[in-house]
Parts: structure tokens; C-alpha cells; sequence
């Protein structure tokens, strides 16, 4: 499916857009999700994160997804084939840098979660919420450990990528697609149903406009919505340019846009009302720790909890790697399509870079932590990472696609690849609008108005 010697294309759409969601669907549902929401003060960063993915993200999506199959290349050549002898090249270059900071952070997580299964099933994460609390400080301090995790994680992301065993994966992802919703909504049932689970539902559902006046929160639901549907960086790009002619790529952006959102709500309506029925929870403190110290205490509530614990950590993982997958592989095919690089080494190379990388991500907690610890802003190497990447790249790689799609290469065309069949859907017009006016023009001020506001 993404080798580059032989284009493919995809089988069916559902086999696409299984693969889209493939990589859409990953720690950015589950784990960065609430995470943010519990940072951004509840229902009105959930508010704010819908308005995104409805006005902003839908379009780009389309936006990414028609350049991707107009020009059948990878992001870097794509521009290059559509607007030749110009700079908008430089799009794509800077996807492929943001290709390489997310993973180096997102494969730390997602060790974190592989290391939960573990945990999880052998019942090692047991006690009330302070000593689960303790138990993840313990483990996430323990460099040599998470350290190792994470080279997990990237060998296996660079071995699937290097065998090309992309078919074993994609069977996979249509397995556990479904499974991991189920066990999402029996987790949810779970958690609603559990005493203070109410203090939960109405910090998750009922919105604080106030907080509307702090430019963070605008700014974090619009990177978070950027990072959980895979944009700004190429990846819906590079996987349009994979995508048959025949399809409708409305309908196939708004089926991803609906499970990827979808899911990432489900995961709301667990962590909030598990995390509120503890007590003295405080989800804007907790940090990328949340679902790691709320979901083993919900395990402990259930019956064969250990077992619905490591399933859930083992789903979360296989859903993190179907991403990791997809993001590698966007600095790799411009390494093989523009720099002609062997498929090996390009893998070999850039792995390494984003091990490297990682490392400060990975000690962050550790007793090196003082040193990942940054002073001046009084936040963590990983959280650096994530805001930098998820909230300013991705947007800017986004607002430079609207820009390109709305002005530079023109709406016409774009419109003739996403509605090859003259289907002339009834929303077509707005998302022209859309993409030529609203995306640029929020994006530019949410970006501008948090700069300005450090
Ligand atoms: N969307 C994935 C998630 O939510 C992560 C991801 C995959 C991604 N590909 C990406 C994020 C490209 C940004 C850009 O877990």
C-alpha cells in the first residue's frame, strides 16, 4: 500500500478508509484527548475542538486528500508537480520536520502504553488512586526502562515499514477497529455508572465560556484537532495519492472524520466520569499521566478487570503503531521519491534521528529529569515537543495548504478532483468558502493572538 516502487491504490474504499483511520485513530484519541480537555477546563475546550474539526479540519482534510491525488506523489513532490518552480515545496518540508518531532514523543507514549499492558494483566498496578499515582512516577522515572520501550516501539514501526508487511497491519486495523469501540463503550457504561461519575459528565458536557478569553485553549483544541485527524504534515496527502480515482473523497473524509472523532469523545465519557468518582481528582493537573493513573483504578472496579485492562492497553498500542506507521512514512518517501535514497536506509536514518530526539522525552521524568526540565517555561521536554508540533506546525502546515489549495492552485481544480463524478454535493460551495476564507483567516489569528499572548 505505501511502497513506492509500485504505486498502488486502494482495494475498496473501505479499505481506505479503514487505512486513513488506521491513522487517524491513535494516542491522539485516547491518550491526548482528554488530556487536553482535562489542560483546557473541561466542555469548553470540547466545544472549541468540535468547531475546529467541523470548520477547519474537515476542509483541509479534503484540501490534503485532492492535492495528494491530483498529483500522485509524495508532499514534497506533490507541490512541486502542481505548482512547479515554486517555494510552496517548502509545505512539504516542513511536514516531513514535524514527521519526526511527533514521533520522537509519540513513541514514548505509546511505550508507556505497550509497558501497561503488562502491567494491567498481572495485576502489578493495584491500591488506591495515590499509589497508582506513585506507580506511574516510579515507572516513568526509570530512564533505562522507558528508554527501551521506545526503541521498542520504533524498531517495530521501522521493521513494519522496512518488510513491508502493511497487508498483516491493515488486516489488523479492521480487527481491532471495532473491538477497541466495543471495549470503549463498555468502559464508558462502566464509568457512568459509577458513584461521582455525575461531577465528571458535567465537567466533560457543560462549558466554562469563560475561559473562551485565554488564547491557549483556542490554540490547544486547534492543534489537537490537527493531531488526532492526522493533518498538516502530509500524511492525508500522501495517502489521497494512493486513493482510486473513482471515489468520492467527501464522503471518504467524512467517514474518517466521524470515527476519529467519535472515539476521541468515547474517551471523554471514561476518563472524566472514572476520573471524578475519585476522590480529590483534578484532571488540569494530571498531564500526559491522566489515562494512566484513571483507567488502572476503573480496571480494579470491573470484574475481570485484569483482563479488560490488558486488552485495552494492547488495542491502545496496536492503534498507536497503525499511526506511528503512518507518520514515518512520510520523511521516508520524500527521502526514496526526491533524495533517491535506498527504502532501508532512509528508514535506518531517520529512525535514528527520531530516537535521538526522543531521549529528553523519554528521561523527562527520570533523575535526568532536572535537566529535560525547562526552567524558563516551567515545562516538561515532552510537553514542549507536543505543543510546539501539534499546536503551531501542524496549524501553519494547515493554513499553508488552505492557502494553496484556496489561492494558489485554485478551487476549481480541486474541485474537479474531489468530485470526479460530478456529484455535486450541496456542500461543495461552503467548503470553497471554507478553505478560502475561514480556514486562512482562523488559523492565522488563533496562531498570531497565542504568539503574541506568551
Ligand atoms: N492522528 C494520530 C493520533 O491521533 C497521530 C498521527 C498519525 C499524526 N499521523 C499523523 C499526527 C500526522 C499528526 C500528523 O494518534
Amino acid at each position: 500500500m505505501m511502497s513506492t516502487e509500485k504505486r498502488g491504490s486502494w482495494g475498496s474504499r473501505s479499505g481506505f478508509v479503514l487505512a486513513a483511520a488506521g491513522s487517524a485513530v491513535g494516542l491522539g484519541n485516547i491518550w491526548g484527548f482528554p488530556t487536553q480537555v482535562g489542560q483546557g477546563g473541561g466542555a469548553v475546550f470540547v466545544v472549541v475542538y468540535l468547531a475546529s474539526v467541523v470548520l477547519i479540519c474537515l476542509p483541509i482534510m479534503l484540501a490534503e486528500l485532492s492535492v495528494g491525488r491530483a498529483a500522485q506523489l509524495d508532499p514534497v513532490g506533490s507541490f512541486l508537480a502542481l505548482i512547479p518552480n515554486s517555494r510552496w515545496w517548502l509545505v512539504g518540508g516542513l511536514g516531513i520536520l514535524a514527521g519526526v518531532g511527533i514521533l520522537s514523543f509519540y513513541s514514548v507514549i505509546a511505550g508507556w502504553s505497550l509497558a501497561y499492558i503488562w502491567f494491567t494483566t498481572t495485576g502489578s498496578i493495584t491500591g488506591d488512586a495515590d499509589t497508582i499515582i506513585t506507580f506511574f512516577s516510579n515507572f516513568t522515572a526509570n530512564g533505562p526502562l522507558t528508554i527501551t520501550l521506545t526503541l521498542a516501539i520504533l524498531t517495530f514501526t521501522a521493521t513494519v515499514l522496512i518488510g513491508g508487511v502493511q497487508s498483516g497491519i491493515e488486516r489488523a486495523t479492521k480487527l481491532m477497529m471495532p473491538v477497541l469501540i466495543i471495549l470503549l463503550l463498555v468502559l464508558a457504561i462502566r464509568a457512568i455508572t459509577l458513584p461521582g461519575a455525575a461531577a465528571g459528565l458535567s465537567y466533560y458536557l457543560r462549558p466554562d465560556f469563560s475561559r473562551l478569553s485565554d488564547p491557549a485553549v483556542i490554540n490547544a483544541a486547534l492543534g489537537q484537532a490537527f493531531f488526532s485527524l492526522s493533518l498538516g504534515m502530509g500524511t492525508m496527502l500522501t495517502y489521497g495519492s494512493y486513493l482510486h480515482r473513482k471515489e468520492n473523497l467527501l464522503s471518504v473524509a467524512g467517514w474518517v472524520v466521524v470515527l476519529d472523532t467519535g472515539i476521541a469523545l468515547l474517551a471523554g465519557f471514561i476518563i472524566f466520569p472514572a476520573g471524578f468518582s475519585i476522590s480529590g481528582f483534578d484532571p488540569s493537573t494530571s498531564g500526559p499521566g491522566l489515562i494512566f493513573t484513571v483507567l488502572p483504578r476503573l480496571f480494579s472496579e470491573l470484574p475481570g478487570g485484569q483482563l479488560f485492562g490488558g486488552a485495552f492497553f494492547a488495542l491502545l498500542t496496536m492503534a498507536a503503531l497503525t499511526s506511528t506507521i503512518s507518520i514515518l512514512e512520510v520523511p521516508v518517501a520524500h527521502l526514496i521519491d526526491t533524495h533517491k535514497w535506498s527504502r532501508p536506509r532512509a528508514i535506518l536514518v531517520i529512525t535514528a534521528g527520531t530516537f535521538l530526539l526522543a531521549l529528553p522525552s523519554a528521561l523527562g521524568n527520570g533523575a535526568l529529569g532536572v535537566l529535560t526540565q525547562l526552567p524558563l517555561i516551567g515545562i516538561s521536554f515532552l510537553d514542549l515537543m507536543a505543543a510546539v508540533w501539534n499546536n503551531f506546525a501542524l496549524p501553519l502546515g494547515g493554513l499553508l495548504m488552505a492557502i494553496f489549495v484556496g489561492w494558489v492552485w485554485g478551487t476549481d481544480d480541486a474541485l474537479a478532483e474531489i468530485d470526479r463524478q460530478n456529484a455535486r454535493h450541496p456542500s461543495l460551495p461552503i467548503w470553497v468558502f471554507l478553505i478560502r476564507w475561514v480556514c486562512p483567516v482562523a488559523i492565522g489569528v488563533i496562531i498570531l493572538y497565542t504568539a503574541f499572548s506568551i
